[in-house]
Protein backbone atom coordinates (compact mmCIF):
# COMPACT_ATOMS: atom_id res chain seq x y z
CA UNK A 1 0.00 0.00 0.00
CA UNK A 2 1.63 3.22 -0.62
CA UNK A 3 -0.13 6.62 0.38
CA UNK A 4 0.80 9.57 -1.73
CA UNK A 5 -0.60 13.36 -1.33
CA UNK A 6 -1.66 16.46 -3.41
CA UNK A 7 -0.44 19.95 -2.26
CA UNK A 8 -3.96 20.83 -0.40
CA UNK A 9 -3.68 19.46 2.73
CA UNK A 10 -0.45 17.91 3.42
CA UNK A 11 -0.91 18.40 7.55
CA UNK A 12 -3.84 15.95 7.34
CA UNK A 13 -1.69 13.56 4.40
CA UNK A 14 1.00 13.49 6.50
CA UNK A 15 -0.98 12.33 9.94
CA UNK A 16 -2.66 9.47 7.70
CA UNK A 17 0.58 8.35 6.62
CA UNK A 18 2.12 8.36 10.48
CA UNK A 19 -1.38 6.32 11.87
CA UNK A 20 -0.51 3.85 8.89
CA UNK A 21 3.22 3.88 9.67
CA UNK A 22 4.11 4.63 6.10
CA UNK A 23 6.10 7.45 4.21
CA UNK A 24 4.64 9.52 2.01
CA UNK A 25 5.41 8.05 -1.76
CA UNK A 26 8.36 10.21 -3.00
CA UNK A 27 6.79 12.35 -5.55
CA UNK A 28 6.61 16.12 -6.47
CA UNK A 29 2.97 18.28 -7.19
CA UNK A 30 4.16 21.30 -8.37
CA UNK A 31 3.79 24.04 -11.25
CA UNK A 32 5.47 25.30 -14.37
CA UNK A 33 5.88 29.28 -14.63
CA UNK A 34 2.36 28.97 -16.66
CA UNK A 35 0.75 27.54 -13.44
CA UNK A 36 0.21 24.26 -15.35
CA UNK A 37 0.41 21.35 -12.81
CA UNK A 38 2.87 18.66 -13.33
CA UNK A 39 3.47 15.47 -11.56
CA UNK A 40 6.29 13.71 -11.23
CA UNK A 41 6.52 9.92 -9.18
CA UNK A 42 10.04 9.19 -8.49
CA UNK A 43 9.30 5.58 -6.78
CA UNK A 44 8.32 2.52 -8.64
CA UNK A 45 4.04 1.93 -7.99
CA UNK A 46 4.26 -0.89 -10.25
CA UNK A 47 1.13 -3.44 -8.83
CA UNK A 48 0.85 -1.25 -5.89
CA UNK A 49 -2.78 -0.07 -3.95
CA UNK A 50 -2.49 3.52 -3.89
CA UNK A 51 -4.43 6.18 -1.86
CA UNK A 52 -4.22 9.78 -3.23
CA UNK A 53 -4.96 11.91 -0.40
CA UNK A 54 -6.43 15.42 -1.86
CA UNK A 55 -9.24 17.77 -0.57
CA UNK A 56 -10.58 19.74 -3.77
CA UNK A 57 -10.51 22.77 -1.26
CA UNK A 58 -10.55 26.39 -1.82
CA UNK A 59 -8.63 27.23 -4.72
CA UNK A 60 -10.79 24.61 -5.88
CA UNK A 61 -10.25 23.69 -9.51
CA UNK A 62 -6.65 23.67 -8.92
CA UNK A 63 -6.82 21.62 -6.37
CA UNK A 64 -9.08 19.34 -8.10
CA UNK A 65 -7.18 19.30 -11.38
CA UNK A 66 -3.94 18.45 -9.24
CA UNK A 67 -5.39 15.11 -7.87
CA UNK A 68 -6.70 14.24 -11.37
CA UNK A 69 -2.84 14.91 -12.78
CA UNK A 70 -1.70 12.63 -9.88
CA UNK A 71 -3.96 9.87 -10.46
CA UNK A 72 -3.19 10.00 -14.27
CA UNK A 73 0.64 9.86 -13.45
CA UNK A 74 0.01 6.69 -11.26
CA UNK A 75 -2.19 5.03 -13.65
CA UNK A 76 0.47 5.52 -16.40
CA UNK A 77 3.12 3.92 -13.90
CA UNK A 78 0.93 0.86 -13.65
CA UNK A 79 -0.20 1.30 -10.10
CA UNK A 80 -2.75 -1.85 -9.22
CA UNK A 81 -5.64 0.06 -7.68
CA UNK A 82 -5.48 4.00 -7.38
CA UNK A 83 -8.34 5.34 -4.31
CA UNK A 84 -9.11 8.91 -4.82
CA UNK A 85 -9.36 10.03 -0.88
CA UNK A 86 -11.11 13.30 -0.96
CA UNK A 87 -11.68 14.41 2.26
CA UNK A 88 -13.56 17.26 1.02
CA UNK A 89 -15.65 17.04 -2.09
CA UNK A 90 -15.90 20.19 -3.62
CA UNK A 91 -18.72 21.10 -5.93
CA UNK A 92 -20.72 18.64 -3.87
CA UNK A 93 -23.58 21.54 -3.18
CA UNK A 94 -23.97 21.37 -7.17
CA UNK A 95 -25.84 18.17 -6.80
CA UNK A 96 -28.68 18.59 -8.95
CA UNK A 97 -30.02 21.02 -11.11
CA UNK A 98 -30.89 24.07 -9.09
CA UNK A 99 -32.73 25.81 -11.83
CA UNK A 100 -33.45 25.71 -15.68
CA UNK A 101 -30.13 25.68 -17.96
CA UNK A 102 -27.71 25.33 -14.87
CA UNK A 103 -25.13 22.30 -14.59
CA UNK A 104 -24.81 19.63 -12.32
CA UNK A 105 -21.32 20.04 -11.46
CA UNK A 106 -20.52 17.13 -8.99
CA UNK A 107 -21.32 14.33 -11.44
CA UNK A 108 -19.11 16.06 -13.53
CA UNK A 109 -16.03 16.03 -11.26
CA UNK A 110 -17.48 12.40 -10.45
CA UNK A 111 -16.97 11.51 -14.14
CA UNK A 112 -13.76 13.68 -14.37
CA UNK A 113 -11.86 11.32 -11.26
CA UNK A 114 -13.38 8.21 -12.76
CA UNK A 115 -12.14 8.99 -16.34
CA UNK A 116 -8.26 10.21 -15.28
CA UNK A 117 -8.23 6.61 -13.63
CA UNK A 118 -9.66 6.32 -10.22
CA UNK A 119 -10.45 2.60 -9.10
CA UNK A 120 -12.56 3.65 -6.06
CA UNK A 121 -13.81 6.94 -3.75
CA UNK A 122 -12.81 7.38 0.09
CA UNK A 123 -15.24 10.91 1.19
CA UNK A 124 -15.87 12.07 4.47
CA UNK A 125 -19.67 13.31 4.95
CA UNK A 126 -20.29 14.37 1.56
CA UNK A 127 -22.71 17.08 1.55
CA UNK A 128 -25.55 14.75 -0.29
CA UNK A 129 -24.94 10.82 0.02
CA UNK A 130 -26.58 9.95 -3.36
CA UNK A 131 -23.63 11.70 -4.66
CA UNK A 132 -22.06 8.09 -4.19
CA UNK A 133 -24.21 6.96 -7.08
CA UNK A 134 -22.66 9.50 -9.09
CA UNK A 135 -19.93 7.29 -9.34
CA UNK A 136 -19.68 3.82 -11.07
CA UNK A 137 -17.03 2.74 -9.12
CA UNK A 138 -16.83 1.76 -5.29
CA UNK A 139 -17.74 4.69 -3.15
CA UNK A 140 -17.03 4.77 0.77
CA UNK A 141 -18.49 7.79 2.75
CA UNK A 142 -17.34 8.45 6.18
CA UNK A 143 -18.24 10.07 8.97
CA UNK A 144 -17.25 12.73 11.21
CA UNK A 145 -20.14 12.11 14.09
CA UNK A 146 -17.96 9.69 16.05
CA UNK A 147 -15.33 11.52 16.57
CA UNK A 148 -17.40 14.57 17.14
CA UNK A 149 -19.66 12.58 19.66
CA UNK A 150 -16.39 11.71 21.60
CA UNK A 151 -15.50 15.28 21.88
CA UNK A 152 -18.97 16.58 22.59
CA UNK A 153 -19.38 13.88 25.59
CA UNK A 154 -16.00 14.63 27.05
CA UNK A 155 -16.59 18.56 27.04
CA UNK A 156 -20.40 18.88 27.26
CA UNK A 157 -21.50 15.59 28.54
CA UNK A 158 -22.65 16.94 32.00
CA UNK A 159 -24.98 19.47 30.73
CA UNK A 160 -28.71 19.22 29.76
CA UNK A 161 -27.98 18.16 25.62
CA UNK A 162 -29.97 19.21 22.79
CA UNK A 163 -28.64 18.93 19.30
CA UNK A 164 -29.76 21.18 16.85
CA UNK A 165 -29.78 21.16 13.20
CA UNK A 166 -29.59 24.57 11.37
CA UNK A 167 -32.28 23.20 8.40
CA UNK A 168 -34.59 21.10 7.61
CA UNK A 169 -32.12 19.23 5.30
CA UNK A 170 -29.80 18.49 7.94
CA UNK A 171 -32.18 16.41 10.64
CA UNK A 172 -30.47 13.39 9.41
CA UNK A 173 -27.36 14.21 10.24
CA UNK A 174 -28.37 15.71 13.46
CA UNK A 175 -31.29 12.28 14.85
CA UNK A 176 -27.10 10.55 13.71
CA UNK A 177 -25.64 12.42 16.10
CA UNK A 178 -28.51 12.43 18.76
CA UNK A 179 -28.21 8.59 18.58
CA UNK A 180 -24.96 8.70 19.70
CA UNK A 181 -25.16 11.16 22.28
CA UNK A 182 -27.49 8.35 24.47
CA UNK A 183 -30.72 10.08 22.28
CA UNK A 184 -30.21 13.16 23.22
CA UNK A 185 -33.28 15.51 22.14
CA UNK A 186 -33.22 17.32 18.97
CA UNK A 187 -34.67 20.62 17.56
CA UNK A 188 -35.04 22.06 13.89
CA UNK A 189 -34.00 25.66 12.86
CA UNK A 190 -36.69 26.43 10.33
CA UNK A 191 -36.37 28.99 8.27
CA UNK A 192 -39.06 30.95 6.23
CA UNK A 193 -39.35 33.48 4.07
CA UNK A 194 -42.48 34.18 3.46
CA UNK A 195 -42.88 36.38 0.43
CA UNK A 196 -40.15 37.78 -1.98
CA UNK A 197 -38.18 40.53 -0.82
CA UNK A 198 -39.28 39.58 2.46
CA UNK A 199 -36.54 38.61 5.04
CA UNK A 200 -35.68 35.64 6.58
CA UNK A 201 -37.61 34.43 9.94
CA UNK A 202 -35.95 31.55 12.07
CA UNK A 203 -38.49 29.52 14.13
CA UNK A 204 -37.20 26.68 16.20
CA UNK A 205 -39.04 23.64 16.60
CA UNK A 206 -38.59 22.29 19.81
CA UNK A 207 -38.15 23.87 23.24
CA UNK A 208 -34.57 24.80 23.43
CA UNK A 209 -34.70 26.84 27.11
CA UNK A 210 -31.89 26.32 29.21
CA UNK A 211 -30.10 23.81 26.67
CA UNK A 212 -26.41 23.89 25.44
CA UNK A 213 -27.11 23.14 22.39
CA UNK A 214 -25.11 21.50 19.84
CA UNK A 215 -25.48 23.15 16.22
CA UNK A 216 -24.38 20.43 13.51
CA UNK A 217 -24.04 20.49 9.59
CA UNK A 218 -21.46 19.82 7.10
CA UNK A 219 -20.46 22.37 5.44
CA UNK A 220 -19.32 25.81 6.89
CA UNK A 221 -18.89 28.48 4.29
CA UNK A 222 -19.91 31.95 4.79
CA UNK A 223 -20.59 31.52 7.98
CA UNK A 224 -24.26 32.80 7.81
CA UNK A 225 -26.51 29.84 8.20
CA UNK A 226 -24.96 28.99 11.74
CA UNK A 227 -24.35 32.60 12.86
CA UNK A 228 -28.02 33.19 12.09
CA UNK A 229 -29.20 30.03 13.55
CA UNK A 230 -26.90 30.81 17.11
CA UNK A 231 -28.56 34.07 16.99
CA UNK A 232 -31.96 32.57 17.39
CA UNK A 233 -31.23 29.84 19.76
CA UNK A 234 -30.71 32.02 22.18
CA UNK A 235 -33.18 34.79 21.34
CA UNK A 236 -35.29 31.30 22.18
CA UNK A 237 -33.40 30.92 25.76
CA UNK A 238 -30.41 28.42 25.05
CA UNK A 239 -27.77 28.47 27.43
CA UNK A 240 -25.24 28.18 25.46
CA UNK A 241 -24.44 27.25 21.27
CA UNK A 242 -21.91 25.51 20.40
CA UNK A 243 -21.06 24.28 16.80
CA UNK A 244 -19.60 21.09 15.18
CA UNK A 245 -19.09 21.23 11.19
CA UNK A 246 -16.81 18.82 9.40
CA UNK A 247 -15.87 20.69 6.68
CA UNK A 248 -14.30 24.34 7.40
CA UNK A 249 -14.37 26.07 4.01
CA UNK A 250 -14.73 29.73 6.10
CA UNK A 251 -14.64 31.94 2.82
CA UNK A 252 -13.90 35.47 2.71
CA UNK A 253 -14.97 36.84 6.47
CA UNK A 254 -16.69 33.91 7.78
CA UNK A 255 -13.70 33.48 10.75
CA UNK A 256 -14.51 36.81 11.80
CA UNK A 257 -18.17 36.26 11.81
CA UNK A 258 -17.52 33.41 14.09
CA UNK A 259 -15.40 35.63 16.30
CA UNK A 260 -18.70 37.87 16.29
CA UNK A 261 -21.62 35.49 16.31
CA UNK A 262 -23.21 34.27 19.63
CA UNK A 263 -21.26 30.50 19.56
CA UNK A 264 -19.61 29.62 22.36
CA UNK A 265 -17.18 27.76 19.96
CA UNK A 266 -17.16 26.03 16.51
CA UNK A 267 -15.48 22.43 16.26
CA UNK A 268 -14.24 21.81 12.66
CA UNK A 269 -12.35 18.84 11.75
CA UNK A 270 -9.11 19.13 9.49
CA UNK A 271 -10.87 17.57 6.10
CA UNK A 272 -9.70 21.37 4.50
CA UNK A 273 -5.93 22.68 6.10
CA UNK A 274 -6.53 25.46 8.31
CA UNK A 275 -5.91 28.45 7.04
CA UNK A 276 -3.83 31.31 9.50
CA UNK A 277 -7.15 33.18 10.30
CA UNK A 278 -8.55 29.75 11.80
CA UNK A 279 -5.67 29.22 13.50
CA UNK A 280 -5.38 32.42 15.16
CA UNK A 281 -8.75 32.23 16.42
CA UNK A 282 -9.79 31.24 19.85
CA UNK A 283 -13.38 30.77 18.97
CA UNK A 284 -12.59 27.43 16.71
CA UNK A 285 -11.07 24.29 17.49
CA UNK A 286 -9.92 21.60 14.71
CA UNK A 287 -10.19 18.06 15.14
CA UNK A 288 -8.19 15.73 13.57
CA UNK A 289 -10.09 13.11 11.54
CA UNK A 290 -6.69 11.50 10.20
CA UNK A 291 -7.04 8.11 12.42
CA UNK A 292 -10.40 7.78 11.24
CA UNK A 293 -9.77 7.83 7.44
CA UNK A 294 -6.15 6.38 8.02
CA UNK A 295 -8.37 3.18 9.48
CA UNK A 296 -10.50 3.27 7.11
CA UNK A 297 -7.63 3.00 3.90
CA UNK A 298 -6.06 -0.11 6.39
CA UNK A 299 -9.26 -2.01 6.11
CA UNK A 300 -9.93 -1.21 2.30
CA UNK A 301 -6.29 -2.25 1.70
CA UNK A 302 -7.30 -5.70 4.15
CA UNK A 303 -10.41 -6.24 2.46
CA UNK A 304 -12.31 -5.30 5.46
CA UNK A 305 -15.28 -3.83 6.86
CA UNK A 306 -15.48 -0.07 6.45
CA UNK A 307 -18.62 0.35 7.65
CA UNK A 308 -18.49 -1.87 11.31
CA UNK A 309 -16.48 1.40 11.78
CA UNK A 310 -19.69 3.41 12.71
CA UNK A 311 -21.39 1.02 14.56
C1 LIG B 1 -26.13 23.71 2.99
O1 LIG B 1 -26.92 22.92 2.51
C2 LIG B 1 -24.97 23.28 3.81
O2 LIG B 1 -25.26 22.15 4.58
C3 LIG B 1 -24.47 24.40 4.71
O3 LIG B 1 -25.51 24.73 5.63
C4 LIG B 1 -24.13 25.63 3.92
O4 LIG B 1 -23.30 25.30 2.83
C5 LIG B 1 -23.41 26.63 4.81
O5 LIG B 1 -23.11 27.77 4.07
P1 LIG B 1 -22.90 29.18 4.77
O6 LIG B 1 -21.89 28.97 5.89
O7 LIG B 1 -22.36 30.06 3.67
O8 LIG B 1 -24.22 29.64 5.29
Amino acid sequence: MKIMAGNSNLPLARAIASYLELPLTDASVRRFADEEVFVEIHENVRGEDVFVVQSTSFPTNDNLMELLICIDALRRASAKRITAVVPYFGYARQDRKSGSRTPISAKLVANLMTQAGADRVLAVDLHAGQIQGFFDIPTDNLYAAPVMAADIQARYGDQSLMVVSPDVGGVVRARALAKRLDNAPLAIVDKRRDKPGQSEVMNIIGDVKGRACILIDDIIDSGGTLCNAAEALMASGAASVTAYLTHGVLSGAAVARVSNSALKELVITDTIMATEATKESDRIRVLTIAPLIGEAIRRIADESSVSSLFD
